[in-house]
């Protein structure tokens, strides 16, 4: 199983968006996904038990299964399995309770959540974690379990830093933990390539990181900003929705294919 980290400490910039998204574009390669939902708020886990209850065909959001919570991974006694989402997508849940985690000692989460998780290693091609948008311990769970780490940003004057502070905690977790973590790459979301501000910017970061950006971005679109319950590529109704769906493509084989798939 490649664990794939999605992260960036700066909320509302796309990394559920990009998590739900990598994990449909695996299943449709026939791959089996694993997502985890490391953010308390459980925006990913929501929207996959909506997935779920379409894909049953039911009229009713399904439960939570008990032993599918995303805080399991850090209480190694605890048989964990993960909730079948559809076939071919697992999921672990976000839950109240990962907001426990926060307060364990930080030594605490490179013993157990990667040994949890690596229990599921035959189960699963790919694990997708999702990661909320303040430093603590659910971050740096993610990254010491990941084998890469994808970075969504937007295109801000003020991107970079919170990149800085990013890297400085990848380099932290490489040092103290997890030395084969891979940076996958940045992604900038939400462009809009017709205000100049958001031009500049882009080259800016593209001349300050080079290639660890991404060669594909985002645009900001509405297509994209409804696709929640399914992949922006399903039933594309416009030109509009069309470039949406073409630009989420491209990302996720970006993705992919710096995993070497
Ligand atoms: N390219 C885009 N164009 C338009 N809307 C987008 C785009 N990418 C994401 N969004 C929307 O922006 C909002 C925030 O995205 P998302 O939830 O993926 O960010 P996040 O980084 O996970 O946020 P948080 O830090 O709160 O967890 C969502 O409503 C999402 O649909
Ligand atoms: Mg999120």
């Amino acid at each position: 199983m490649k664990v794939v980290a999605v992260a960036n400490q700066k909320g509302g910039i796309g990394k559920t968006t990009l998590t739900r998204h990598l994990a449909f574009h695996a299943i449709e390669n026939g791959l089996r996904a694993l997502v985890v939902d490391l953010d308390p708020q459980a925006n990913l886990t929501k929207t996959m038990l909506h997935v779920a209850m379409r894909c049953s065909a039911g009229d009713e959001l399904p439960d939570i299964d008990p032993a599918s919570g995303a805080h399991l991974l850090f209480q190694t006694a605890v048989g964990l399995r993960p909730m079948q989402i559809c076939p071919g997508v697992s999921l672990l849940a976000g839950t109240p309770e990962l907001g426990d985690a926060i307060t364990l000692p930080v030594e605490q989460i490179p013993k157990d959540a990667p040994t949890v998780l690596r229990e599921l290693n035959d189960t699963f091609d790919f694990c997708f974690i999702d990661t909320p948008p303040t430093m603590s311990n659910l971050i740096f769970a993610g990254l010491v379990c990941a084998d890469y780490v994808v970075m969504p940003c937007d295109i801000d004057e003020d991107a970079t830093d919170g990149l800085t502070t990013l890297f400085h905690n990848i380099n932290v977790t490489r040092q103290r933990w997890n030395p084969a973590l891979q940076v996958l790459g940045v992604l900038p979301n939400k462009v809009n390539k017709r205000r100049n501000y958001d031009v500049e910017n882009l080259k800016v970061l593209r001349d300050q990181l080079g290639d660890v950006v991404l060669g594909v971005e985002l645009t900001e679109r509405s297509a994209t900003k409804l696709a929640k319950l399914q992949p922006v590529w399903k039933n594309p109704r416009g030109d509009s929705d069309r470039r949406a769906a073409a630009e989420m493509r491209a990302v996720c084989e970006a993705v992919f294919k710096r995993i070497g798939l």
